[in-house]
């Protein structure tokens, strides 16, 4: 990436409002390279990109795709194809949002899009095997809606656009937050998460610090995702890709900040606060000097 990951999460956010104006070459070539860096989520999956873009003069070449409702003059579409096995959509998310990240670097605007694209168009663009699936796909483009509100307005939609730190971000259990200076060196880490992207903004990431480990939960939001509308034209499970979204961001930002970690699955078997949380996984933080 040309700028550092803590500025690109921070400039982020969800464009759904395009130029009628097409990628121009460079940067559609250079956004189809950063596609195709071969690389595995934590829990091991592996993610095919494809970019279908829209040329100059060829407007209607993304007409046939279909996503519905609010994204307008998309110019592009990340899509991506995974095969189905644990930690599947949590893979999907972490790689995806990667992908996210360096199309916001090289100025462009994104949305990821969850529930409102014709899968089946979309998994024949890409071709997708009988065992992969296209749970969610990114629009891309120059944004028509001005970008992310700025300056002193930006922070406040910002600030309350997001659950406060203290119902996110928890230790030693569920029982107290993380109260404010205990995050340590990795605070900017956790706010990175804030600030990621998630599928109705719902937010269902919740972290437990124990010392070096950093435990996250999905904490599901009652009932979302479960509609039969959603059951009839098969939405995938949306909040687990926010929790790999929410992976990506803290793994990014703390490498950013210095500190090097693995993931790992380390169930600290911690009493969850209701029947609507459970353990995802946890990022080790490396011993300094390690
Ligand atoms: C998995 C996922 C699916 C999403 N699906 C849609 C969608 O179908 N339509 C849409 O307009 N926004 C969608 N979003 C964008 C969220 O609404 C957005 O991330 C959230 O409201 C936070 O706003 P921000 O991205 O501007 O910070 C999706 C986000 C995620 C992570």
């Amino acid at each position: 990436m040309d700028n550092p990951v803590l500025e690109v999460m921070r400039r982020r956010y969800s464009c759904r409002s395009y130029l009628k104006a097409p990628l121009d070459d460079r940067t559609r070539d250079e956004l189809q390279s950063r596609l195709a860096s071969p690389e595995s989520g934590p829990f091991g999956g592996r993610v095919r990109f494809l970019l279908a873009a829209a040329a100059a003069g060829d407007e209607g070449a993304l007409k046939g795709l279909g996503t519905y409702g609010n994204i307008r003059n998309p110019q592009a579409f990340i899509i991506g194809a995974i095969a189905s096995g644990t930690g599947d959509l949590e893979d999907y998310g972490y790689l995806m949002e990667k992908k996210v990240l360096a199309a916001v670097d090289l100025g462009l605007a994104t949305c990821w899009l969850g529930g409102g694209f014709r899968q089946s168009r979309f998994a024949a663009k890409i071709g997708a095997a009988a065992n992969e699936s296209i749970p969610a796909v990114v629009s891309v483009g120059h944004p028509a809606d001005g970008g992310r509100p700025g300056g002193l307005q930006g922070f406040f939609a910002r600030r309350t656009s997001r659950l406060a730190a203290d119902r996110l971000f928890l230790s030693p259990d569920f029982g107290r937050p993380l109260g404010p200076g205990e995050s340590g060196p990795l605070g900017p880490a956790l706010e990175a998460v804030r600030w990621g992207p998630s599928a109705s903004n719902k937010q269902p990431w919740r972290i437990v610090r124990a010392g070096r480990l950093w435990h996250f939960y999905i904490q599901r939001t009652k009932g979302y995702g479960q509609g039969l509308l959603n059951r009839i034209m098969g939405t995938a499970d949306l909040q687990r890709i926010d929790l790999g979204i929410a992976m990506c961001h803290f793994e990014l930002a703390a490498r950013e900040l210095g500190a090097a970690g693995t993931w790992l699955c380390a169930d600290p078997g911690l009493a969850p606060p209701d029947d609507l949380t459970s353990y995802t996984a946890t990022w080790r933080e490396a011993d300094s000097g390690t």
